[in-house]
């Protein structure tokens, strides 16, 4: 897979996409990860992105040139065109169904913005389709960019190592994932349940499956009521 980033703030993405999985991955040619500044395709010499919004209002507006010189240059440095995301909170809600969906695409161009919004032309006539990570406003787009190609990454095959598998995590199955012990069997008082050193694995898979249920039953039950996950 090869992602493009399209954002006035190269630097937010450095140390994320240096670490643990992401880093890996781009490591072992899984995905391959590009970052271009938008404000280096800025028509004037004091490198001007966004603007008053025409008809008044707070805030400024990211302007449509640098957006759209910007993508497309980053499209010729690529042959195949993909899925072109703007990072926007009017966008659609990202899920883990979300995530499957775009782990299956051969690349993935993302917008990131800033200020106030971008001009309305940008969405229509880059034909993007918008997504939000959730029902509050960030700064900029750039966080939300991160949580998507993490999400979407480690579903790529290799991405993860055997021992940690995705076909467990909560969300994988549409109910959240079973409690987890590790060593020690007793700590400060606090034991390992029986079942899980009891080397039965039938009886393990289902106290599992009857904690993954009691555990959304509690914390998520709108995960149990609508279908809408995608699973
Ligand atoms: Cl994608 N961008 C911004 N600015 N805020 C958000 C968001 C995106 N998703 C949720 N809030």
């Amino acid at each position: 897979m090869r992602i493009d980033i399209l954002t006035l703030f190269p630097q937010i993405f450095e140390s994320p996409l240096s670490c643990s999985i992401l880093k890996r991955a781009q490591d072992r040619g899984i995905v391959e990860i590009s970052i271009t500044n938008i404000r280096d395709f800025a028509a004037d010499r004091h490198k001007k992105v966004d603007d008053k919004p025409y008809g008044g209002g707070p805030g400024m507006v990211m302007m449509p040139g640098p957006v759209f010189d910007c993508f497309e240059h980053v499209e010729r440095l690529f042959p195949q065109r993909g899925r072109v995301i703007l990072l926007t909170p009017q966008g659609q809600k990202f899920d883990q169904a979300k995530a499957v969906e775009l782990s299956r695409e051969n690349r993935l161009i993302l917008i990131a913005g800033r200020y106030e919004g971008f001009d309305e032309r940008i969405r229509i006539g880059l034909g993007a389709e918008q997504i939000s990570i959730g029902d509050y406003v960030l700064s900029g787009g750039e966080p939300a960019a991160l949580i998507i190609i993490d999400a979407v990454v480690r579903l790529l095959a290799g991405a993860l190592g055997d021992e940690d598998s995705a076909k467990d995590d909560s969300f994988s199955a549409g109910l959240l994932e079973y409690p987890q012990y590790t060593r020690p069997e007793d700590f400060r008082g606090m034991k390992v349940p029986e079942v899980l050193l009891s080397g039965d694995h039938a009886k393990i898979a289902r106290w599992r499956a009857e904690q993954s249920l009691e555990r959304t039953k509690k914390q998520r039950p709108d995960l149990l009521k609508n279908s809408e996950n995608g699973f």
